[in-house]
């Protein structure tokens, strides 16, 4: 029988047009303009999923855009394996910061660029190839499912339905990503943990109209003022949210685990000058990797008011808006900080200012199990693939979706990224290295071998 790498060797032109195809679909979750272009996104994968060798494939509409779900189930007494991915790209906007055109992906410098060619076409990919070769070699050791969304991008508001829905449809062992990050080829590793999300926005009025900045200014409550105020105040001079309650719930890592996080390789230089900057600032008593790893944090996503146009207007504006995420650790719940803020928000507003704070989305951080034959499944999958055992890292970024699978579902999710930092996901000039595309999906096969092997 052929072996998966010749199969890849053989394909690779193939696979890749394949691919391209999808991404240069727009589909920009975000945008409703881009509504026909989730179905087209919708029906390919579709597509792309019965000429894999599924036994069905089906559109399942929603209140937003459809998810695609597909099965290859070979016997009861197989593990059942289900795979997550989203067809749902960021918006690529500032259009003319991209080298090519964002839905015209092309090959350079060894990479594929392209909007979603890491986030999360170029990875759901992977899964749907490696599920053909599979077929192809008559190497399929598990049953599969997939389910694919379209809405990630924006919350995920349709897929905790689908799921409550869908339940006996979707029960299996695990659930299997690739949506998030590797630290490299030489340091290979798998994410263990997401934070949580509560995103928010916050609208402050003033005055009823814009009003002369001269004849009313000094005297007049401005919201823009105000607003900087009241965001400055949310953050102490060691970076502790000072949201009461903000850490009720925090669960603090041991000092092993945090003795274990340290001994991951980090270079601080290195990681300033990939984002352009000469210092690093954060939560007093913690590490960089800790910051973004495992502790809470507040960021201003966007704020605006006032005139913001050419040269200049003289007003002291009526409103002021931001928009403000918060990422979680466990065990803070996404809905309840946001209500924190809210109160908290209203609370600092001064006399003259109207404040209304608006839930726009969210969900809970997601730790994964070390020790379990799910997770040793893909250690050793990419300990073949690879030529290194990968190291366990808790990421900074979000699926919200993810928590919400083990609650409605009950299954735990494997996070077995092969995107880099260094692929500028929702930037310009996203991009995926082709060595880590080909390299996922020779390793995702392994990843059922070992589970067939250790669930048997
Ligand atoms: N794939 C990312 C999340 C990610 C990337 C996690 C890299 C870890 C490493 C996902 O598509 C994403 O962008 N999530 C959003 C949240 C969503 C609700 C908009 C995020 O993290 O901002
Ligand atoms: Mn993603
Ligand atoms: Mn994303």
């Amino acid at each position: 029988m052929t072996s998966i790498k010749t199969l890849i060797d053989v394909n690779r032109d193939r696979i890749l047009e394949e691919l391209f195809e999808l991404i240069r679909i727009p589909s920009v979750s975000a945008k409703e303009e881009n509504k026909p272009d989730m179905l087209q996104a919708a029906r390919l994968i579709k597509t792309f999923l019965m000429k894999a060798g599924a036994d069905k494939a089906e559109l399942f509409p929603t209140a937003g855009n459809p998810v695609v779900y597909g099965e290859k189930l070979i016997s009861e007494k197989l593990p059942t394996v289900l795979v997550y991915g989203h067809y749902d790209v960021q918006p690529a906007e500032p259009f003319e910061l991209w080298e090519t055109p964002p839905f015209e992906p092309v090959i350079r410098d060894g990479k594929i660029w392209g909007r979603g060619a890491d986030d999360d076409k170029g990875q759901l990919f992977m899964h749907i190839k490696a599920f053909e070769l599979m077929n192809n070699t008559g190497a399929l050791p598990c049953n599969v499912k997939f389910m694919i969304e379209g809405e990630e991008e924006t919350g995920s508001a349709s897929l905790e339905k689908f799921c409550r829905d869908n339940k006996k449809m979707l029960s299996a062992d695990v659930i299997l990503i690739s949506d998030t990050t590797m630290i490299s080829a030489d340091t290979p590793s798998i994410t263990s943990g997401l934070r949580g999300l509560s995103y928010l926005q916050a609208e402050l009025t003033g005055p009823s109209r814009d009003l002369h900045s001269g004849l009313y200014g000094g005297a007049v409550v401005n919201p823009c003022n105000i607003l900087c105020q009241m965001i400055a105040s949310l953050k102490d001079a060691d970076n502790h949210i000072t949201i009461p309650g903000f850490y009720n719930d925090v669960i603090e890592c041991s000092s092993d685990e945090r003795e274990e996080m340290a001994k991951r390789p980090y270079d601080r230089e290195k990681f300033m000058k990939s984002v352009g900057v000469t210092a690093l600032d954060g939560e007093k008593g913690y590490s960089d990797t800790e910051r973004i790893g495992i502790r809470p944090t507040l960021d201003i996503n966007g704020i605006w008011g006032g005139f913001t146009g050419e040269v200049t207007k003289t007003i002291l504006p009526s409103k002021a808006y931001a928009k403000i995420s918060m990422r979680l650790v466990p065990d803070q719940n996404a809905e309840k900080i946001a209500k924190l803020f809210e109160d908290h928000f209203l609370s600092i507003a001064p006399a003259g200012v109207k404040v209304k704070v608006e839930y726009l989305h969210g969900g809970e951080a997601y730790v994964s199990p070390l020790d379990t034959p799910e997770y040793q499944a893909a250690s050793s999958a990419i300990q073949e693939s690879f030529g290194i055992r990968p190291i366990p890292v808790r990421s900074g970024g979000s699926i919200p979706i993810v928590a919400t699978f083990e609650k409605v579902l009950g299954i735990k999710s494997i996070l077995m990224g092969f995107g880099l930092e260094s692929d500028a996901i929702h930037s310009p000039n996203e991009n995926y290295p082709l060595f880590n595309f080909f390299k996922g999906i020779e390793t995702i096969p392994l990843y059922y071998k070992y589970y067939a092997r250790l669930k048997g």
